[in-house]
């Protein structure tokens, strides 16, 4: 069975729904660890309830990216990982965590790249006015939202919609897209 890595900041939804994917077969792959940048973050929590392995760091702890980087390459060696799935890591991934995976680490991002990099897309695709958000997941290389695009999908900006809307469309649409296109990646033994 394939092996991933789910990094989260946050809340974890997309943690969520990779788990239920998994669990309900149609991801056939095992959530065997979860790392996190922030221990008081809600995916922690869950995680807990889950038994989701989990490795929580304060980066504040470390001296400098390569340092936890380095850790984290440890922990992700002895777990046997296949893929690291970014799932609202907000962080860039460095040279450190790069190399030994290269071409099997993917995130989320919530835009069609390459419009919107950076943080909050949904954000400033509603302040720019346009009618048409979306979701991309990409391979991750050193720059910030810029590695291959995998899968894409739309999300029409209705007149009436609000923010908040907005950011609960997108997220409907991660929800599934996510857990779908790492089950491509798997089968086609990307
Ligand atoms: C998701 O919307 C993801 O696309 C975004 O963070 C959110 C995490 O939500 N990631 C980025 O913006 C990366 N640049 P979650 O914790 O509920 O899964």
């Amino acid at each position: 069975m394939t092996r991933l890595a789910v990094f989260a900041s946050g809340t974890g939804s997309n943690y969520d729904a990779i788990i239920e994917a998994s669990q309900n077969g149609s991801l056939e792959a095992e959530v065997a660890l979860l790392v996190c940048d922030k221990p008081q973050a809600k995916v922690v929590e869950k995680a807990k309830q889950n038994g989701t392995p989990a490795f929580v760091f304060d980066p504040k702890q470390y001296r400098n990216k390569a340092m936890f980087e380095a850790k984290i390459v440890e922990v992700l060696q002895e777990e046997k990982i296949d893929y690291i799935i970014l799932a609202g890591y907000m962080r860039l991934i460095g040279e450190t965590l790069l190399r030994p995976f290269e071409g099997r680490i993917i995130n989320i991002h919530p835009s069609l790249l390459p419009a919107f990099p950076g943080l909050d897309a949904i954000g400033q695709a509603f302040d720019a006015g346009v009618k048409v958000a979306g979701v991309t997941v990409h391979y991750v290389d050193e720059g910030m939202d810029t590695g291959t695009i995998i899968s894409q999908e739309a999300v029409k900006i209705e007149e009436d919609m609000t923010r908040e809307d907005l950011q609960r469309a997108v997220q409907t649409v991660e929800h599934s897209l996510y857990p779908e296109t790492i089950q491509k990646l798997i089968s086609r033994g990307e």
